[in-house]
């Protein structure tokens, strides 16, 4: 296994060390090249690593996912959502009294200031909640100005408390504002899912009462979205961590990031394209489509996994769960046949394009009475555990500095300014 790596440019020659299956990207820098120190062009950052992290461990093509060392699989079947936030937060598993003081205090957050609904109630009714969530998690700063004291670890670890607390009731805000109803305050009886469901179905006359299974089903989704190591906005909450930020100014960046179709949005546009397709007897010809160059499979490929996403594998399974409530929807045999079609298929095959985590969420997500404006926000809530972790270990790695990537300059060469009567 080479321990090097040997360059040899023009009169240059020299060997910059391998560590962690990585060289140094500013060793590069010795190399000189006629447009001055060699540097490396990566768009995407398709292969470079930006941080050392402990938090997950994803191998793209084995398709295995673990969060501090437990996989995915174990953590989905036996863990809560609050569990594993814990665990993603703090790096271990907690005991019982540990897990019980930590439930305690999250939950002892979920209050938001009046204004906060103010905030909310002042977008248009048919604004999207991922905006209004942006806008409110933003807010939070104004409310909490100490936690611009970053460098605080207890600061650092309240305002964390706060942001996990208060999530579920900014997303449910967001969602009742746009059917035109009051939000629901939390309800120490309930736990931080079947509480997230109170707030987003309660109605004034009805006591809400959530189903075990459905209630389970969206814990499950929750633990499958919490982290997902150095995602596009993961990335944004570091970046925004980097210069100095907050919890709140930084997680608002990952939502606007998280918004994307290519990322979060994209369970949204699963449905969206099964409706489009319609009945099973299209689905050959919208592959061919897609494979002409109209547009892509929604639900598939990934940046990483280049084999099943193995949180398609557990979603799949609460598909089956959800739906033995709720009853099954026409869409799901279209999107099963769209995937056994593309499995088979020599240009999804050889471009190892897969299911990813949102081809059967946004099914999930229906069958429990969500518009689909309302996928998005489902996984920011439960990202958020990832976006704390990573936004504290970036801000208490000493190799961190601000982020700040460099460009291939392709303008123009200095010219003189002309006068606009001139040009
Ligand atoms: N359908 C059809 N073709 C695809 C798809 C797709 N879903 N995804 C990738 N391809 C093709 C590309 O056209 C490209 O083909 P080419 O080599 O002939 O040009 C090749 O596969 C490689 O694709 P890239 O865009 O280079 O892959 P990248 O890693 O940059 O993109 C991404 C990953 C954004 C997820 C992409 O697969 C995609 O757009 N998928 C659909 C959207 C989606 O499901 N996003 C959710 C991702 S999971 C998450 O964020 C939680």
């Amino acid at each position: 296994m080479a321990e090097s790596l040997h360059i040899s440019a023009g009169d240059y020659s020299g060997d910059l060390p391998i560590a962690e299956g990585a060289i140094r990207a500013t060793g590069l820098s010795a190399v000189p090249t006629e447009l001055g120190p060699l540097t490396s062009y990566d768009p995407g950052f398709v292969n470079t690593a930006a941080c050392r992290s402990a938090i997950t461990y994803i191998d793209g093509d084995a398709g295995i996912l673990e969060h501090r060392g437990y996989p995915i699989e174990e953590l989905a079947e036996h863990s809560t959502f609050l569990e594993v936030a814990y665990l993603l937060i703090n790096g271990e598993l907690p005991t019982a009294s540990e897990l019980e003081g930590w439930d305690e205090e999250v939950n002892r957050h979920r209050l938001v200031h009046e204004n906060v609904h103010e905030i909310i109630r002042a977008f248009r009714y048919d604004a999207h909640p991922m905006a209004k969530l942006m806008a409110s998690v933003a807010s939070l700063m104004t409310f909490y100005p100490s936690s611009r004291r970053i460098s605080d670890a207890e600061s650092r670890k309240l305002n964390s408390f706060r942001l996990l607390g208060k999530m579920p009731t900014l997303a449910a805000a967001a969602f009742r504002h746009s059917i035109g109803r009051h939000p629901v305050y939390p309800s120490d009886e309930l736990g931080y899912v079947e509480n997230f469901m109170a707030m987003l179905f309660q109605s004034q006359q009805r006591v809400w009462r959530a189903d075990p299974r459905l209630t389970r089903a969206l814990e499950v989704l929750f633990i499958l979205h919490a982290d997902h190591e150095q995602n596009c906005s993961t990335t944004a909450v570091r970046t925004v961590a980097s210069s100095g930020n907050d919890l709140y100014t930084s997680c608002g960046a990952g939502i606007g990031a998280l918004f994307g179709p290519l990322h979060g949005g994209a369970n949204e546009a699963v449905l969206r394209m099964l409706r489009e397709i319609g009945s099973l007897d299209r689905v050959p010809e919208f592959i061919e489509g897609i494979k002409g160059g109209n547009g892509r499979l929604m639900g598939f490929g990934h940046r990483v996994y280049k084999n099943y996403d193995p949180r398609a594998k557990v979603i799949k399974k609460a598909v089956d769960d959800v739906f033995e409530v709720r009853g099954t929807n026409p869409l799901l045999d279209i999107a099963l046949e769209l995937e056994k079609i593309a499995l088979n298929d020599e240009y999804f095959v050889s471009r190892k394009l897969y299911p990813n985590v949102d081809f059967y969420s946004g099914l999930i997500y229906e069958a429990l009475n969500f518009p689909s404006e309302m996928f998005t926000v489902l996984f920011a809530v439960p990202r958020t555990a990832g976006w704390i972790a990573h936004w504290q270990e970036q801000l208490t790695d000493p190799d961190q500095r601000i982020i700040r990537p460099k460009q291939l300059y392709t303008g123009s060469d200095r010219r003189p300014y002309l006068p606009v009567g001139d040009r």
